[in-house]
């Protein structure tokens, strides 16, 4: 197939971007063969590459895209926002509104800070948990994701010597490791921070365990420490309340971004009054992060999601896709495990921890006008239709058959 525009685009970029890209985004050394660097237009639940060709969009910009791409109705409140004023040398009445709305929607929360980026909030979230206990260090699951800030990033060079002692491990959904991990700090704790369910990427996902959960509040109760529960990847596609709301468990801190202005620049710390004091005695702060655009489309977002009960929603688009791969699969006897909720599904093949059976699978999709990824978790939206869904079925049996 000719893709000439994209790798036309590959080679100028290959001069001045180093790798050619960076991050989650570098299709090079992370995605199949077939896949696009370069995309031109999205609408809905659609994306065209720079060669005009068309996707169903699986990925959602890996989480931002909830409500559809270039949304009618977040776009115009963001617009008219931005026309009277995005930025100023205060905010704009909207960052209480969002503030208000938040702390009415997530149960634990009584306050907000906005900020960026979700490494923005799961950082904030850090600072206010060491500032309140007066301790330094925070627990972190082997494998999570929480950004690529150097206090998160285990997994490349850059980060200074020493920057992750303060961040002890543990495993996600073993309670025995978590509490060795919390003894080992030796009256240092200040957090334990969870995710929503384990969604690393390159494993199958895995539930939260409620007893794990609970064993989570507990120690945190035990050693006054904060349970930081991390939703920027899960917020609002599991629930409109906290992500482990639904394992009947407050956080005291919780980190959101992604989804909540789909796709404007937005993310938040919300927090419970216990943390409140401590929260006001850190100084954090960005040039952008009183953005009153982004804002205004996190609240039309908020609107839609509410009306359209979202997680609900998603659920049911999640299972009709999980169903229809089951059955194509076990037509074509071959072995995949869809893992995580339906919302957010990871689709891979047993037997297979390079995902070479994935990849080929994924870029028969590719080709089929399918935008799926071969071994990370992805994303449904309110823009996804069940014709969509069939559309992605047919085009699933015949990558199947082309294996
Ligand atoms: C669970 C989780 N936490 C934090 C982050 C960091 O968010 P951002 O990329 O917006 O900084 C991500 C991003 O993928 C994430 O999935």
């Amino acid at each position: 197939m000719e893709h000439a525009n994209d790798s036309a685009l590959r080679q100028r970029a290959a001069q001045v971007i180093p790798n050619g890209m960076y991050g989650h985004m570098a299709i090079g050394p992370r995605m199949p063969a077939g896949y696009p660097q370069f995309f031109s237009r999205a609408e809905g639940a659609r994306l065209w590459d720079v060669d005009g060709r068309e996707y169903i969009d699986y990925v959602c910009s890996y989480g931002p895209m909830i409500v559809g791409y270039g949304n009618s109705r977040v776009n115009a409140r963001a617009s008219a926002q931005r026309k009277a004023m995005d930025i100023g040398n205060g905010p704009a009445e909207t960052i209480v509104e969002l503030a208000e709305r938040l702390v009415g929607m997530v149960a634990h929360a009584d306050w907000a800070v906005f900020s960026k980026n979700g490494n923005d909030a799961t950082t904030t979230c850090i600072m206010a948990a060491r500032a309140y206990a007066g301790k330094s260090k925070v627990l972190v699951a082997n494998g999570a994701y929480h950004g690529s800030q150097p206090w998160a990033n285990r997994r490349a060079p850059g980060a200074p010597v020493g920057e992750h002692d303060a961040f002890p491990t543990y495993d996600y959904n073993d309670s025995t490791s978590l509490e060795q991990a919390a003894q080992a700090c030796g009256g240092d704790l200040a957090g334990i921070m969870v995710s929503a369910f384990r969604h690393d990427a390159g494993y199958h996902q895995e539930l939260t365990d409620p007893q794990f959960a609970a064993t989570v509040r507990r120690l945190c109760d035990q050693y006054d420490a904060a349970l930081i529960l991390d939703d920027v990847r899960a917020g609002f596609r599991l629930s409109l309340d906290a992500s482990w709301s639904l394992l009947g468990i407050r956080p005291d801190l919780s980190a959101w971004g992604k989804a909540l202005a789909n796709g404007e620049a937005l993310a938040a710390t919300l927090g419970s009054e216990r943390y409140r004091e401590a929260m006001a005695s850190v100084f954090v702060t960005g040039s952008y992060w009183y953005q009153a655009a982004p804002m205004a489309a996190a609240l039309e977002t908020l609107d839609i999601l509410t009306e359209e009960d979202a997680p609900t929603r998603l659920e049911a688009l999640g299972e009709r896709l999980r169903r229809g791969i089951d059955e194509i699969a076990e037509l074509h006897q071959q072995r995949l495990r869809q893992s995580g909720p339906p919302q957010m599904p990871t689709i891979m093949f047993e037997d297979d921890p390079k995902a070479e059976r994935g990849s080929a699978f994924c870029s028969a999709l590719i080709e089929r006008g399918v935008y799926f990824h071969p071994w990370h978790n992805m994303f449904l939206s309110l823009a996804h239709t069940e014709a969509d869904i069939d559309r992605t079925l047919e085009a699933v049996d015949a990558a199947m058959k082309a294996l």
